[in-house]
């Protein structure tokens, strides 16, 4: 049974406050998470709840902590729960609105975390086992994307395109991904410091040059892993990039380093880049509300590339069935807080599969040191993580997380090695 629920308002990795729950059972053992934040974020995304006061800018969240140790905890505590299903379906009834304004999706994505780890304590399984079991999968260490140079939202530099990721996908098991991601981070960090740019840090903790073209950051990076002594491509490491389109389409188009592109002339230029450079994935390569655009992209370049739907399917189960019968994409990035319940981010991952879509498990830009996700990913099977660069305390929280999962399991395969993680 379950004796309490109680939550606390704490920082995230931007100094905001976020919620974090602790989960008491009769039993004495309990559970903690805490909800992430991101900042370039979907429309459609479930709502957070902040409390538009004096304090921290309006940006507390004491009242999805009220919301908590009130109404939360009177649901929950004093009873047996058959399943995470049935107790996040009971808090979303409580909640009573699509986008669990009320409750807050910030404060019930926290307790739906926590109490995933109160069932597998239960069950005595680690958390990624418990997942695994639960969607009936088989645990792989999913490749790491180390997002190594950031731009839009997440930055103070003009590049418009917002993350620049490495995925050692050539790597024969996680430990030598890790390596992998730390020695090229650190190879582009000297060849920034070479060429005179600057070593500051954008939100994901990647490199943040003053620099705003797409084909610069791409070399820089190619020849960051090339100066580490490694392979830039599917043999060695590979590029994955998440424009994050949203955040430089206007009125009259898509804005890229100065230039003007309709969204067809968008396509050809991704269509170029990915020629040039080793690119496996493209996510948000339009934006969310480009709703003609995104087949054209799926048809044209989802053979040779994963196109991954993030702000325009919100980790959100119908939009994923809706995008997969029109071709909006082939692939879903999967943020828990996006759509606020674990169960219901089982059920996009349900969905994706039976659709055949990739699946691509995710951070947000504001994160603590929860590792929540690091298990999603090895549970879900689904071969892929991206939580940001190989630094910065709350970025290798979750790849340090997979490194204690591999060293506990030494049979556990990596990513690339499996089936599942074959592009469709
Ligand atoms: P966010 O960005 O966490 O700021 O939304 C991450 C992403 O776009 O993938
Ligand atoms: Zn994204």
């Amino acid at each position: 049974d379950i004796r309490s629920v109680r939550a606390r308002q704490v920082l995230d990795s931007r100094g905001y406050p976020t919620i974090k729950v602790r989960l008491d059972l009769d039993d004495g053992r309990y559970a903690v998470a805490a909800a992430p934040a991101g900042a370039s974020t979907g429309n459609h995304e479930a709502a957070e709840l902040r409390d538009r006061d004096s304090h921290y800018a309006g940006r507390g969240v004491r009242l999805a902590v009220e919301a908590v140790d009130s109404e939360i905890n009177d649901l929950l505590a004093g009873r047996t729960w058959d399943s995470l299903q049935d107790l996040d379906d009971a808090m979303r009834a409580l909640d009573g609105t699509p986008q669990k304004l009320r409750l807050g999706a910030n404060s019930m994505v926290a307790v739906s975390m926590a109490a995933a780890r109160a069932f597998a304590l239960v069950d005595d399984l680690s958390l990624h086992s418990w997942i695994r079991r639960s969607l009936d999968r088989a645990d792989i260490l999913p490749v790491p994307h180390f997002n190594v140079l950031n731009g839009g939202e997440h930055a103070r530099n003009p590049l418009d395109f917002q993350e620049f990721m490495i995925a050692p996908v050539g790597a024969a098991d996680l430990p030598e991904a890790i390596e992998w991601g730390a020695a090229v981070y650190h190879s582009l960090g000297g060849l920034l410091r070479q060429l005179g740019l600057s070593t500051g840090l954008g939100d994901e903790g990647g490199f943040a040059p003053d620099i705003s073209s797409p084909e610069q950051a791409l070399d820089l990076v190619v020849d960051a892993i090339k100066h580490a002594g490694l392979e830039a491509g599917p043999g060695g490491v590979a590029i994955a990039l998440d424009p994050a389109a949203n955040g430089f389409f206007h009125d009259d188009g898509y804005k890229v380093a100065g230039k003007y592109y309709s969204s067809r002339e968008l396509i050809d230029y991704y269509a170029q880049l990915v020629t040039d450079y080793p690119i496996r994935s493209l996510e948000d390569p339009l934006a969310e509300g480009d709703f003609e655009a995104w087949p054209i992209i799926t048809n044209t370049l989802g053979n040779a590339v994963q196109i991954v739907g993030d702000d325009v399917f919100v980790t959100d189960p119908d939009r994923v069935l809706k995008g997969a019968r029109e071709h909006t994409a082939n692939a879903v990035l999967i943020k828990p807080n996006q759509i606020g319940t674990v169960s219901e981010t089982f059920e996009t991952l349900r969905v994706a599969d039976s659709c055949g879509f990739a699946a691509m498990v995710s951070h947000r830009s504001g994160e603590t040191t929860d590792s929540f996700v690091a298990d999603l990913a090895v549970g879900c099977g689904c071969g892929q993580l991206k939580s940001g660069a190989p630094a910065r305390g709350e970025r290798v929280a979750k790849y340090n997380r997979l490194l204690d999962i591999a060293a506990s399991d030494p049979e556990m395969p990596y990513g690339p090695a499996t089936p599942r993680n074959e592009l469709k």
